[in-house]
């Protein structure tokens, strides 16, 4: 890992009722207070339902935990039903949201142009946009892997202002990895870090932050965060439990604070 500053998000995506994300979050919110991570931000993204408790309960106790949604339409309010917009998401002290997920993308039929159109209305209410790029198994197998990625990035990139660079973070999720139990090895993550930073680099961006998502647990996050060049992990499975979340989160924080 390089030295800036580490993110950890967790992705719960379908999982968690708002009693269920209320006490992750509690649990999880007492570890950070007992045992601060001082250089790593801290990211949940809860399912829409359970914005609003998870919310209030961040604001009340001053948990040092940034909220986050999974989605979000491209559009402003008006007749899509069963839709949730960007500035009902800002109401609830959303932060940050995830774009153009793989299971979104695959099983929702979200195509480049509308990854590209949400993340453009992400950032113009002024929240941070994660946007997920990843192959599937076949493509990586043909060797395809970096220019399939590589494409999918300037796709979703295109059309945006380069004053909203600044809120704009990448991660890097291969299909193949996600959920599987199955990570990314620390030269494959190094590889594709350093491709999406190249490309990042070529459209202006100053800084780029790039995650990496794929079956990342308590277990594999340290060595991934030493051996590779990371800013930090998106983590689904392993952020159900605010004990092998919370051992994502310190593994990040002790990388940082040696290599800084
Ligand atoms: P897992 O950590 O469960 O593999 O999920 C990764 C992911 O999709 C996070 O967005």
């Amino acid at each position: 890992m390089n030295a800036r500053r580490p993110l950890v998000i967790g992705n719960w995506k379908m999982n968690l009722d708002f009693v269920e994300a209320l006490h992750l979050v509690q649990q999880l919110g007492v570890l950070l207070k007992n045992r601060p991570v001082e250089h790593t931000d801290v990211v949940v993204a809860a399912p829409f339902v359970d914005l609003r408790s998870v919310s209030s309960i961040i604001d009340s106790e001053r948990f040092a935990i940034a909220l986050g949604a999974q989605h979000v339409n491209s559009q402003e309010n008006g007749p899509h039903t069963g839709e949730i917009s960007t500035s009902m998401l800002k109401r609830l002290n959303v932060e940050w949201v995830l774009v153009g997920h793989s299971e979104r993308r695959v099983h929702y039929f979200m195509s480049d142009e509308i990854v590209a159109e949400t993340l453009r209305s992400v950032v113009r209410v002024g929240q941070h946009a994660v946007l997920c790029v990843g192959e599937e198994l076949s493509i990586r197998e043909s060797d395809q892997h970096e220019a399939f990625v590589a494409a999918q990035l300037k796709s979703a990139l295109r059309g945006l202002d380069e004053k909203f660079h600044a809120l704009v973070t990448v991660a890097y999720e291969p299909l193949w990895a996600i959920g599987t139990g199955v990570n990314a090895t620390s030269a494959q993550v190094s590889e594709m870090t350093a491709l999406l930073r190249t490309v990042l680099r070529s459209l202006s961006f100053t800084s780029p932050q790039v995650l990496y998502g794929g079956s990342v647990n308590a277990e594999n996050a340290a060595l991934l965060v030493r051996e590779s060049d990371v800013d930090g992990f998106l983590v689904g499975g392993a952020s159900l439990k605010a004990e092998s979340f919370y051992a994502i989160l310190q593994a990040c924080d002790d990388c940082y604070a040696i290599k800084r």
